[in-house]
């Protein structure tokens, strides 16, 4: 039970791992747009159809769960995670805003430039400070409970769903984004 909790430890931190990949190109897109150029918008729309389908989707989820059981057996450990749930929400609000922006683009609608760099940037900001926060705080604690024997920690409720772009070797939806991520030195697909 414990080595399968560990186990799931060590796909949350890979998860953030691919995650942090991922920011890093969009902050490059976002820096492109600042300076003027037109961003690759079929790269942006893959991004963002990322976050929203595993991050969003598979990882926060995943997380809850594991937050959940750490406040049900150690709220001593349990401090501030009462938020959490919202920031996820509002890290997948901020998420699908943003795709929606870009698919507009797509569509041929006129978004603001400066509305797009900003929007971007700011959810890239916002990711990467929770993720911080988990990675120095929350894992942690984590790490904790597990250290602890005595703790039983049910792991039933995960099922592993798999990233479809970094643990998948066909992935027609990604081709851009598997693409920049080759030329980047990223072992992804
Ligand atoms: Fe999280
Ligand atoms: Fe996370």
């Amino acid at each position: 039970m414990q080595s399968e909790a560990r186990a799931l430890m060590k796909e949350l931190r890979e998860d953030h791992r691919n995650m942090s990949i991922v920011l890093e190109l969009l902050d490059d897109v976002v820096e492109h747009a600042s300076s003027g150029k037109d961003p690759d918008f079929e790269l942006l729309d893959e991004i963002m159809r990322y976050m929203t389908v595993y991050p969003d989707a598979v990882h926060h989820p995943k997380e809850d769960i594991m937050y959940a059981q750490l406040r049900d057996k150690r709220p001593d450990l349990a401090e501030g995670l009462d938020s959490v749930p919202d920031d996820h929400n509002e890290i997948a609000a901020m998420g699908s805003a943003l795709r929606d922006e870009i698919e507009a683009i797509n569509a041929g609608a006129a978004v603001r430039r400066q509305k797009l760099i900003e929007d971007a940037s700011g959810y890239v900001n916002r990711l990467r400070s929770h993720m911080a926060w988990e990675e120095r705080d929350l894992f942690k604690r984590i790490d904790t409970m597990l250290d602890d024997e005595s703790q039983e920690f049910d792991v039933a409720k995960f099922e592993h769903i798999k990233d479809p772009v970094f643990e998948l070797e066909i992935e027609a939806g990604f081709r851009r984004l598997l693409a920049s991520l080759k030329r980047a030195g990223q072992p992804a697909g």
